[in-house]
């Protein structure tokens, strides 16, 4: 086990612009029971869903434990008010340290409750699917769906702490395991071709059989998206990168029912195509964004109304008027944000779904 400083992920030892929010910790390689060495007092409430909570029942045993159900169609209001209920017949108070231990559904309910419970109680996560461990659980964004609307509430406020414990792994189905790998791809398409390289070189079988490589690539990630949030807390403009693939990703999640991952690829895929015509994207990089995802057991196309993921599109956060700030990669490795008119927006769709 070892710790590192979230302000020292950056690969820099400057403070963060944006303050104090910004010092917790990651303890890499750690032990579940380590919890109890980082809250000392051992006033703690671990929130998990039931999934979790049967598959590793034993790591449980001894702490107060809430638990509810598993599953995106929970990540709601009526949780959080069971949850609230629990944690005041337990007689949770100010120095009570909430605990998140699950995927980025419990990472995010948690962090949203830590901040309303008694006006804002600490909280720590132990993420235990890829996604959580190299995305949902860093950068502090926490919060609820309201209906359709996904994340329509909440806030963003960083944890205390992120303790990796790599063996809740062991029992991560695959389609969970890919699902988190269109994250990775992700980073490495935006930030780091050598993370590109070496995914290259390895299979997701390779990951999934080898603890210390898995470990070395999620630490990778988490520097990855930390250093992000670090120069960008409150999305400004670098964390919007992380929005790559995302953009049509959204759009066909929603009318196709797709597993995030799934449509985050073809996402990315699609912002590829549009990338060459756009940033420069070399057609063969473009390929290799496309091989890789293919590798991973991720979708690169759809059959879908084109004019359908149009008028999703017209509806996104990120429109301005007749234009959507779009991720393009410049290179493998390089993003951009770049305005793209609505209009060539249609025409991509057309020619590329
Ligand atoms: N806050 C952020 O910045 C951020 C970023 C990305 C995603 N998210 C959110 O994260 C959520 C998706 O996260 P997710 O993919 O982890 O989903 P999830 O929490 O629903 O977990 C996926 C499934 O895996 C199960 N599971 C979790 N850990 C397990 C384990 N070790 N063994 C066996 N089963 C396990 C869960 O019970 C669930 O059924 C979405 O709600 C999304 O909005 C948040
Ligand atoms: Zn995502």
């Amino acid at each position: 086990m070892y710790i590192k400083k979230m302000s020292e992920m950056a690969g820099t030892s400057e403070a963060s612009p944006t303050g104090g929010g910004l010092e917790g910790a990651f303890y890499f390689d750690a032990d579940f029971s380590y919890l109890e060495q980082i809250v000392p007092s051992g006033d703690i409430v671990i929130l998990t869903d039931e999934n979790v909570y049967g598959f590793h029942v034993e790591k449980f045993s001894g702490w107060p434990v809430i638990k509810f159900a598993a599953g995106e169609q929970h990540k709601n209001q009526a949780t959080t008010d069971h949850i609230i209920g629990e944690l005041i017949s337990m007689g949770a108070g100010k120095n009570t340290v909430l605990i998140g231990v699950g995927g980025g559904v419990v990472t995010d309910i948690t962090g949203y409750v830590a901040a309303v419970y008694m006006r804002g109680i600490a909280c720590g996560f132990v993420p235990t699917t890829i996604l959580g461990m190299v995305d949902a659980a860093i950068g502090g964004k926490n919060g609820i769906d309201v209906g359709v609307y996904k994340n329509m509430v909440g806030t963003i406020r960083q944890p205390v702490f992120i303790l990796y414990d790599y063996s809740f792994l062991q029992t991560l189905p695959v389609n969970e395991w890919v699902n988190g790998f269109a994250e990775i791809i992700k980073h490495a398409c935006i930030k780091d071709a050598m993370l590109f390289s070496m995914l290259e070189r390895f299979s997701l079988h390779d990951f999934q059989s080898d603890s210390t490589l898995v470990a070395e690539l999620i630490e990778k990630n988490a520097e990855i998206k930390t250093a992000v949030v670090i120069r960008d807390e409150f999305e400004k403009g670098e964390r919007k990168q992380l929005n790559f693939g995302h953009t049509i990703g959204h759009a066909i999640e929603n009318l196709h029912q797709l597993p995030h991952g799934h449509a985050v690829s073809i996402g990315m895929a699609a912002a590829c195509n549009l990338s060459e015509q756009l940033a420069g994207l070399h057609f063969d990089e473009a390929r290799r964004v496309v091989m890789l995802l293919a590798k991973y057991h991720l979708p690169v196309d759809i059959e879908t109304d084109h004019e359908k993921v149009f008028e999703v599109l017209k509806m996104d956060k990120k429109r301005v008027r007749d234009e959507v700030d779009f991720i393009l990669l410049s290179r493998i490795g390089m993003a951009e944000i770049k305005p793209v008119p609505l209009s060539t927006l249609h025409d991509h769709l057309k020619e590329y779904l």
